[in-house]
C-alpha cells in the first residue's frame, strides 16, 4: 500500500519529469543551438569552447520550464569588454532571426526564445578551479560535479524538491524571490539523499545550518561562520570560499523549515502547486481595507532602466530606509511591501496604523539627579518655541511636550522624496525615477490602479489576505 505522501511525490514526478519526447525535443534544440554558435564563433574568427550547462545538462531541468544554458568559454586573455562586444554580437548572429534581448547579469549575455524555450548564451571564462575570473567561470564545475555525483534516482528527488520550492514561491536566488537555486536544490539532495530526507530534516532545521560534504572546515567550524554570515551555509563543494545559499533571505530560509513541517503532517498537492488568487472585486476589496482601520499608503513611481536583481536590491534597500525613518517619526508601521511590474511601475505600500499623529510629543529630559544636564534641558526647553507644554516633572525625570515636526505620514513622505530622497537613503537609481515622478495615494485611492493592473490586484488581494499560501 501506498502512503499519501508517496503517491503526492510519485503525482509531482510525473507532472515535473519531461517525457522521453520532450526531452528529445529540448536535447535536439540544444545540440542545435550548441552548433550554430560554434559555427557563428569559427566564422567570427575568435575563440571559444561552447558548452551546453545549466539543469538542461545536468538533467535536473522542470518539465514545464525549459531553459537552455549555452556557455562560451573564452581564454583568459580575452578583454572582459569583449564579453559585451564581440562575443555578443557572435551570439546573436548564431540565434539569428529569433527574438532576442540583451541581458546582463555580473556581464552581459543574450536571451532568446524560440518555440518557447527559453536559451541564455553566456560568454565566461575558462579557468583552473579556484582561479575565478567572472562569476559565471564556476558554472561548468557545478555541471561537472553534479553530473559525476547525482545518480537517476536523485535527479527525480531533485525535481521533486525545486516544485516544492516553486510552490512555496522560495525557487531561485534572484534578489526578488531570495530564495534557493536550482544548483542548491541539487547539492541538498547529494547531501540528504532524497526530497522526503530533505524535508524531514529541513523542518528541524536550527540557525546556522552548515553543509559542508567536502569538509573543506573540518575542525575549523567556527572560522566558517565567520567567512559567511547567513543564515543558512552551504559551501560550494567546487568553491570552499563560497556559499550555495548566500542568497536565501532569512523569511524564505523559514517559509522552507514552516512548509516542511506542514507537509509532513499533511502531505498534499498544494505545497507544489500554488493555487492562483482569487482576485477581490471592487467592492470588497474597499470593504476589506476599510474593515482595518489602518491606512495604507501607496507611494508610486515609474520606470527604472536596469536589470531586475538592480532594481529589486535598490527597491529592497530604500524600503529599509523609509521604513527606518517612519518608525523613527513616531509613525506605528504594521506592515511594509515592495511591488514592482519590472516595467512601468514601481511601489512602496506602508501601512500604519494612524495617518494622523498628535501634534505634541512627549519629550523624555534627564533624570533629576543629573544637575548639570537638568539645567541644559531647561534652558533649551523653557521658552522655547517648539514646546508646547512644560517643562514639568514627572517621577524622577524632567518633562516637555515639543511640537511634532511632522504629524501627516502621507506630508512626511511626500516632502522626503522631493528631490529624489537620497539624504534618508533611497537608492540612486529609484531617487533618479522618484525626482521626475512620484504620486502617493491612500487607501481607497488605489482603486483605479487596482482595476487596471491584474498583477498589482493578486497582489494586493495577497497582502490584504496575508496568508501564506500552503496553509489552510
Ligand atoms: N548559478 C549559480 N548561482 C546562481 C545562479 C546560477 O551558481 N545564483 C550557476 C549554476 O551553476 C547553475 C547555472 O548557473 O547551474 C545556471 O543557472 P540557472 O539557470 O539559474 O540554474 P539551473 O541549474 O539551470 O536551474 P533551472 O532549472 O532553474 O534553470
Ligand atoms: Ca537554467
Amino acid at each position: 500500500m501506498t502512503t499519501v505522501l508517496e503517491r503526492v511525490c510519485a503525482y509531482v514526478l510525473k507532472r515535473t519529469t519531461p517525457n522521453r519526447e520532450e526531452r528529445l525535443r529540448i536535447i535536439t534544440l540544444a545540440k542545435n543551438l550548441k552548433q550554430k554558435v560554434e559555427a557563428a564563433i569559427m566564422e567570427a574568427g575568435i575563440e571559444a569552447e561552447i558548452g551546453v550547462e545549466g539543469s538542461v545538462a545536468k538533467d535536473t531541468w522542470l518539465r514545464n520550464e525549459p531553459e537552455i544554458d549555452i556557455f562560451m568559454r573564452v581564454l583568459n586573455t580575452v578583454p572582459r569588454k569583449a564579453f559585451g562586444t564581440v562575443y555578443l554580437k557572435t551570439a546573436k548572429k548564431a540565434t539569428y532571426g529569433l527574438k532576442q534581448i540583451e541581458r546582463f547579469a555580473e556581464h552581459p549575455y543574450l536571451e532568446c526564445m524560440i518555440n518557447n524555450v527559453r536559451v541564455n548564451i553566456v560568454p565566461c571564462y575558462t579557468v583552473e578551479q579556484g582561479e575565478w575570473i567572472s562569476a559565471m567561470d564556476r558554472t561548468p564545475f557545478h555541471t561537472s560535479y553534479i553530473t559525476k555525483h547525482l545518480d537517476q534516482p536523485s535527479k527525480n528527488e531533485v525535481r521533486i524538491l525545486k516544485q516544492f520550492m516553486r510552490g512555496i514561491d522560495a525557487y531561485g536566488a534572484e534578489i526578488k524571490v531570495g530564495g534557493f537555486s536550482g544548483y542548491l536544490c541539487e547539492l541538498l539532495i547529494l547531501y540528504y539523499k532524497s526530497f522526503i530526507e530533505t524535508i524531514k530534516l529541513a523542518a528541524n532545521w536550527k540557525r546556522g545550518v552548515v553543509i559542508d560534504f567536502e569538509g573543506y572546515y573540518d575542525g575549523v567550524k567556527e572560522e566558517l561562520k565567520k567567512i559567511f554570515k547567513n543564515h543558512i551555509i552551504v559551501v560550494d563543494p567546487v568553491d570552499k570560499g563560497r556559499n550555495v545559499a548566500a542568497a536565501v533571505r532569512e523569511k524564505k530560509l523559514n517559509e522552507f523549515i514552516a512548509a516542511s513541517r506542514a507537509f509532513l503532517k499533511n502531505p498534499d498537492l498544494k505545497f507544489f502547486y500554488a493555487q492562483e488568487e482569487k482576485v477581490l472585486d471592487a467592492e470588497k476589496l474597499l470593504y476589506t481595507m476599510k474593515a482595518r482601520k489602518s491606512t495604507l499608503v501607496f507611494v508610486m513611481f515609474g520606470r527604472v532602466k536596469t536589470v531586475s536583481d538592480v532594481l529589486w536590491g535598490q527597491l529592497f534597500k530604500s524600503q529599509r530606509s523609509l521604513r527606518k525613518m517612519l518608525q523613527k517619526y513616531s509613525f506605528k508601521l504594521i506592515r511594509d511591501e515592495v511591488w514592482s511590474d519590472e516595467k512601468n511601475i514601481n511601489m512602496f505600500i506602508f501601512e500604519v496604523g494612524d495617518r494622523f499623529l498628535p501634534s505634541i510629543k512627549k519629550h523624555l529630559g534627564p533624570p533629576i539627579e543629573k544637575r548639570e544636564d537638568c539645567e541644559k534641558f531647561l534652558q533649551k526647553y523653557l521658552g522655547a518655541e517648539l514646546t508646547i507644554s512644560g517643562p514639568r516633572i514627572e517621577g524622577n525625570r524632567w518633562i516637555v511636550e515639543k511640537k511634532r515636526e511632522y504629524t501627516d505620514v502621507v506630508t512626511f513622505i511626500t516632502e522626503n522624496l522631493k528631490g529624489g530622497g537620497r539624504h534618508i537613503g533611497i537608492a540612486n537609481l529609484l531617487a533618479k525615477a522618484i525626482t521626475d515622478y512620484f504620486e502617493i495615494l491612500v487607501n481607497e485611492e488605489i482603486l483605479q490602479i487596482y482595476s487596471a493592473n491584474d498583477e498589482f490586484a493578486k497582489f494586493l488581494t495577497k497582502y490584504l489576505n496575508g496568508r501564506l499560501g500552503w496553509l489552510v
